[in-house]
């Protein structure tokens, strides 16, 4: 199954001088025994980065950035590992199939489940009983083609999936999917009568249906699937396999609210655009984004819950370094309602002209604030100063007080009294440990990531039972583990951390879950304990929550929901 194992990695990074491969994309020139260039990975105007012939790395003294050549393609191209180690076979004339590092699919009957619900949405459409859907999508200006290419569906008025679904599939199988229910009469269709927008993984895998009614009243615009084993809403981002080579190439994401957005820029040629699915921002489709692009564009609806929405995903992309640009559209129109009513090239404009984060940030604050009040004026300037305090560019700082303290006719000084010294937003900040004694909890959590690393079957047990580690170091790296996974089909530690060598915090967690467990070998007994350890410590946290929100309720009724949802998670302990 290690299809690309390390002795491979290895002679394909010897078939090339990491010298030579670095300096086809920049000049180095040789100082000692070692070589210097302008370091691409940061805004640098000296040689900072050295590169070594004798140890195969480079280094960079101003930002940190380090790694072998496979690190180096990789962040310099926005490539993937196993992109960057085909180029560097190519280059170095090493004979590597990497086709053959495909990802190995699990839960094979739940992608087969989802081809089949596809191409049975698919179909449906274009049947007599589609008429009214096309017609919808006719009138929404979403033509054959893009139906076609968006793979767009229609579910039916009647229980037909289940019904497919139950002879073929295994019936548990069939009840996971979340496309079927079970109740007192039998198998159920979870969809009737809407429009099937499939939704894909990293990969383009269908894993999920977004459905929108077209012919009825209903509460909910769009109905969605349910998380399964291959759809985590948190961690999916809408069109991202087709966005993804396209927005390498510009260097520039452009991030939407909506998928009709999305639709709508791709079918008029603007192609580097994903959506989140309607939801707050998460760090993992966070640090997506950041790897596919340079410029990230946020371009939520023009609306105030768009405006609201752009100051939340600026923020969490600020917590990992990433200052995004924002475009705002005017009448509260969506992006697909403004294309439609002024055209591609007045769209493409807004793209090629986005405003700074700050200025964006500057209107959204003053808007509905009568800065003639002192009151209103003091909220302005406490929140204009916790923006301040989140970036770390100080000619920006400098601009933005001088910006209001004009404006507001006030000294400047009064602005930078409460500004932090030197923030440093690049990495999460680390909470605080509570003590240097492991609890049994962080224990648990620790060794389920060792073993993690160590073998695919834990990392399997990993996805389908626990939705969420507590602390936040090994949750990351668990995430970042089971990615890895996903993505390749095999785990071997020495890859992985070829993989993520330049991300210090992981590396960080990887040494200090090595330094605590130490056996090489574990049984499924000791893994199910630990996971068992963990569910118990956030079923404890659940249960805490619920008791804090009960006691600031006074219906009794409220507070009787409340004590029946504890005693159930006691219950489950
Ligand atoms: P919007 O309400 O902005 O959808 O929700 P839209 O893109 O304009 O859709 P149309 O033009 O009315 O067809 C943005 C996103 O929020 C999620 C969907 O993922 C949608 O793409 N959403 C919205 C839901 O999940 N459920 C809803 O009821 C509404
Ligand atoms: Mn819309």
């Amino acid at each position: 199954m290690n299809t690309l194992s390390q002795e491979k990695i290895n002679e394909i990074r010897n078939g090339v001088n990491i010298v030579d491969v670095i300096s086809s994309y920049i000049p180095l020139t040789p100082k000692g025994k070692n070589y210097f260039g302008v370091c691409p990975f940061h805004d640098d105007t000296n040689p900072s980065l050295s590169v070594s012939a004798s140890k195969q790395i480079y280094k960079c003294f101003s930002c940190g950035a380090t790694g072998t050549v496979f690190k180096f393609i990789m962040d310099y191209e926005n490539i993937s590992f196993k992109e960057a180690v085909k180029k560097v076979a190519d280059l170095g004339g090493v004979q590597v199939n990497i086709g053959k590092i495909e990802k190995k699919q699990t839960h094979q009957e739940l992608h087969q489940i989802y081809d089949l619900a596809l191409k049975f949405y698919i179909n449906n459409l274009n049947t007599a009983a589609g008429k009214e859907a096309r017609e919808y999508l006719h009138k929404r200006n979403i033509n054959e083609q893009t139906i076609k290419e968006f793979q767009i569906g229609l579910s039916l008025k009647h229980d037909t999936l289940s019904k497919i679904m139950t002879q073929k599939f295994k019936r548990e199988d069939v009840l996971k999917s979340g496309l079927v229910g079970l109740n007192d009469n039998g198998y159920y269709d979870l969809f009737y009568e809407r429009i099937m927008f499939p939704l894909y993984d990293l990969d383009g895998s269908p894993v999920a249906f977004s459905g929108r009614i077209y012919n009825k009243e209903d509460n909910a615009k769009y109905f969605n699937t349910r998380e399964t084993e291959i759809f985590k809403k948190g961690e999916l981002i809408y069109n991202y396999h087709r966005a993804r080579d396209i927005a390498r190439r510009k260097n520039q994401v452009i991030v939407m609210e909506g998928f009709m957005d999305v639709i709508r820029a791709y079918t008029v040629g603007i192609e580097n655009v994903i959506a989140m699915m309607g939801t707050a921002v998460t760090d993992v489709q966070a640090s997506l984004i950041k790897r596919m692009a340079k410029e990230i564009i946020l371009c939520f609806d023009g609306d105030e819950a768009g405006a609201k929405a752009t100051m939340a995903c600026s923020n969490e992309l600020l917590k990992i370094g990433v200052t995004p640009k924002v475009i705002r559209l005017e009448d509260n129109l969506d992006p697909d309602e403004y294309i439609q009513k002024y055209g591609k090239e007045a769209f493409q404009r807004k793209i090629d002209n986005p405003i700074s984060l700050m200025d964006f940030k500057i209107t959204y604050l003053k808007s509905g604030k009568d800065l003639t009040t002192s009151t209103d004026q003091a909220k302005y300037i406490s929140e204009i100063i916790s923006e301040l305090n989140k970036i770390d560019d100080d000619i920006l700082k400098e601009l933005t007080i001088k910006k209001i303290a004009t404006e507001l006719n006030i000294d400047e000084s009064l602005i930078k009294k409460h500004l932090v010294q030197n923030p440093k937003p690049i990495m999460p900040i680390k909470k605080a440990k509570k003590s240097p004694v492991m609890d049994k909890y962080e224990k648990a959590e620790s060794a389920l990531v060792y073993y993690m690393l160590k073998s695919p079957e834990v990392i399997t047990m990993y996805n389908n039972r626990v939705t969420y580690i507590p602390e936040k170091e090994y949750r990351s790296l668990a995430r970042e583990i089971s990615a890895f996974y996903k993505n390749f089909g095999f785990i071997d530690e020495a890859d992985f951390i070829d993989y993520v060598e330049c991300d210090p915090d992981l590396m960080a967690t990887i040494s200090k879950i090595n330094k605590t467990n130490t056996k090489d070998t574990y049984t499924l007994e000791e893994i199910e304990d630990y996971i068992n350890v963990i569910k118990a410590y956030n079923v404890q946290e659940e249960i805490k929550r619920l008791t804090d929100k009960m006691k600031n309720l006074t219906d009794p009724l409220d507070k009787a929901k409340i004590a029946e949802e504890i005693v159930g998670l006691k219950k489950g302990v």
